[in-house]
């Protein structure tokens, strides 16, 4: 059993509990508000994969109507979590079954109201949100119960509504409308087990509640959040949580992780992995930077679910691997046409995407001393990602050998993701060699750089790989390869050919260090505190053309480092502890992306104990409410998937050290000190395979 607690009520930390107590289902995520919360405490009834836009505001995925509202009230006064007649009150959330649960206990004059209230977003059924409330009291009391489906949803850039219309029966209560950019039906009905009153004043129902001393009054909730074609499923409670849990129990069984010796490691890495199954994608969407938590980020598919969460799925539940890298195959039109939109070929997938669309603005920080917009490059220059969507392509073909997939999409993907790094480049005539010029690594605190070595080593890597793959489909299936050709530019697979061979590669110096960039070893040498210390406004944006660190060796997250972490054979271990040495001195860690890449060739190079902190510190991330949470007015704070996914990579590839070569896994364990032992299962592209390692040893 694993189970997160706390006691008390914060009122300061209700944004923060709303991530920390995040319920999902993979498609909707539910935050970890109470009951009686309305939209000021940021409850967020999170969709996947479904966007708005409302003239002169940011894009960003929409927030469902809240079937879980519940306030309790005796005579004039409420019994809140947030009121002063509150004698206890604790809130749990169930890592093994995804299901929260909040208790308070109430004063009421002399007797005591206790209010149980447990909620879960089926696994089984990814439209629907179950509750059940059970209310007892010591006391015979007469208690008013408002209920309601909560039309005033929670937004960052909206309104996203149009035509809200609610309607309400003796046990059903449905609030429906329309998104106003696409016109997309979304409607969400609840249906409650105790007939209700409907009250039109408020939207609300009510029921009154005679309860005697000792007995308890149970109310059961089951809503369905239908968007454009869904099906709703209606089921009473218990039959939905019996298939909630049993769905559970399937994907933990795939996915637990044992480690012995190491409490708080063992809870913390458990707490990950729930993060990563609540997020487990049903259906042809993919994962947004920051979960199911919100609006945040735009709700927009990052770098970060290929790079940090794949990996993950493709050792666990390779569906939803698959749903990842279709999500991809998809939206391929959308990169050609960004390509194409900027001159090049090939394709250029957006950095921001929200189902293949660039969401990404032109100015994505605003300064805090003259309040005028930024130019930030992300979207334009930002180009290393399409090289992670070929990569993420490829892992997935070298593990499951999906001819299916690579003959459907996948072939046709990497190679015009390697074929824009090819129209991208530039010949440099003097030097003999292909330069990638004016780009943006992982570090987005140095923008417009030329030849990062991460983006020309993965752009290699990929293209490299990607004419091999094409090489063995052409022999396998020379009909289905030739069509495939037949539609790409000419020559694609010779020109990538011999493209790579000729691709500059910045080789490490005589320390064996790879430099970041051109240039980089000549900024200024200064500290993280350094340049901490500089700042006027402690809001200030890092990077861009004025930021503290633009002219410095300081940079926001792993970058060079990120070529051992993704190509872990292309140096040998002295190149890649020479580099964790000299750049993780220069790293902020300012992205949650960061501690867990060092941790990754920290495990690598035998560098256990940094290794074993940042491990920590990335798989503690939303149980400490860490991470920028508000810029200015702003809200920017959520759930950091990554950095969940991050930490299992950390655990099982680099403690556990499992590896693959294509799908033949071996285990070089190298645990840290105070983990003595771990168990886990990874799928090799047919079976799931145990693998237990122990402190020197492995099996
Ligand atoms: C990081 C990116 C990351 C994005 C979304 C940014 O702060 O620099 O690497 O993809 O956040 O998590």
């Amino acid at each position: 059993m694993k189970i997160l607690t706390d006691s008390g009520f914060d009122n300061s930390k209700i944004v923060e509990f709303g991530n920390k107590y995040l319920t999902g289902n993979g498609y909707l995520g539910c935050r970890g508000t109470l009951d009686e919360f309305k939209k000021t405490e940021c409850v967020g009834i999170n969709v996947a994969g479904v966007y708005d836009g409302v003239a002169g505001k940011w894009r960003e995925n929409i927030n469902a109507f809240n079937p879980l509202y519940l306030a309790l009230f005796c005579g004039e006064s409420a019994l809140d979590a947030r009121g002063e007649n509150v004698l206890s009150h604790e809130v749990s959330l169930d890592l093994y079954s995804g299901i929260f649960t909040r208790k308070t206990v109430f004063g009421v004059g002399e007797a005591e109201v206790t209010l149980i209230s447990s909620r879960f977003l089926s696994s089984a059924h990814r439209t629907q949100i179950c509750s059940r409330t059970c209310i007892s009291a010591n006391a015979d009391l007469q208690l008013l119960l408002k209920v309601a489906v909560d039309p005033d949803v929670w937004e960052l850039n909206g309104p996203h509504y149009k035509g809200v219309n609610c309607e309400c029966g003796e046990n059903f209560m449905r609030v429906s409308a329309r998104t106003q950019e696409a016109d997309i039906p979304v409607s969400v009905e609840c249906r409650y087990s105790t007939p209700i009153n409907a009250v039109s004043s408020d939207f609300s129902g009510e029921i009154n509640l005679s309860l005697y001393a000792g007995e308890t009054f149970t109310l059961d909730r089951v809503a369905n959040v239908v968007v454009g074609g869904d099906s709703p499923v209606w089921q009473s409670y218990d039959e939905a949580l019996g298939e909630h849990l049993a769905a559970w129990r399937a994907m933990w069984d795939k996915c637990g992780v044992e480690t012995e010796g190491d409490e708080r490691a063992d809870f913390a890495l458990a707490y990950s992995i729930y993060h990563l199954l609540i997020l487990a994608p049903k259906g042809e969407y993919s994962i947004a930077a920051r979960g199911l938590s919100g609006q945040t980020y735009k709700g927009a598919v990052f770098w970060d679910t290929e790079i940090f969460m794949l990996p993950f799925y493709l050792a666990t539940l390779p569906e939803c691997a698959k749903n990842l890298v279709e999500y991809r195959i998809k939206t391929l039109p959308e990169a050609v046409k960004k390509a194409e939109h900027y001159g090049y070929g090939g394709a250029f997938y957006a950095w921001e995407s929200q189902n293949g669309a660039d969401a990404c603005t032109d100015f994505n920080v605003t300064d805090v001393f003259t309040h005028r917009p930024v130019r930030t490059y992300f979207k334009d220059k930002q180009v290393h990602i399409s090289a992670d969507v070929a990569y993420a392509v490829l892992l997935y073909y070298s593990r499951t050998g999906d001819d299916e997939l690579m003959l459907g999409g996948g072939l046709e993907t990497v190679l015009m993701c390697a074929e824009f790094g090819r129209t991208y480049s530039y010949y440099n005539h003097i030097k003999k060699r292909y330069e990638i010029l004016d780009v943006i690594g992982p570090d987005e605190y140095h923008e417009r750089v030329n030849n990062n070595a991460f983006t020309n080593y993965a752009f290699y890597k990929i293209a490299t790989e990607g004419v091999a793959c094409a090489e063995r489909l052409k022999n396998k299936f020379p009909r289905e390869y030739a069509a495939i050709i037949a539609r790409l530019p000419e020559n694609i697979v010779e020109n990538l050919r011999g493209w790579a061979e000729k691709l500059y590669l910045p080789a490490p110096n005589k320390d064996g260090v790879i430099e970041q960039f051109d240039g980089y070893f000549s900024l200024e040498d200064i500290s993280v505190d350094g340049v901490r210390a500089r700042l006027v406004n402690p809001r200030e944006y890092w990077g861009g053309s004025g930021g503290v660190a633009t002219a410095t060796r300081v940079i926001k997250q792993a970058d060079v480092i990120m070529i051992f972490n993704l190509f872990p054979d292309l140096f040998p271990l002295g190149i890649q502890r020479a580099n964790y040495e000299f750049y993780e001195k220069y790293t902020e860690h300012g992205s949650s992306l960061s501690r867990c890449s060092y941790a990754l060739t920290a495990c690598r190079t035998g560098k256990s104990a940094g290794a074993y902190a940042d491990f920590l510190s990335s798989a503690e991330i939303d149980l400490n409410g860490g991470g920028k949470q508000w810029a200015g007015e702003v809200y920017i704070g959520g759930t950091h998937p990554a950095a969940s996914g991050g930490a299992w990579l950390t655990a099982v590839t680099g403690f556990g050290g499992l590896s693959f070569e294509g799908s033949v896994p071996k285990v070089s364990p190298r645990l840290p000190e105070n983990i003595k032992g771990m168990r886990f299962k990874a799928y090799d592209g047919k079976n799931y395979r145990d693998f237990s390692v122990t402190q020197g040893e492995k099996k």
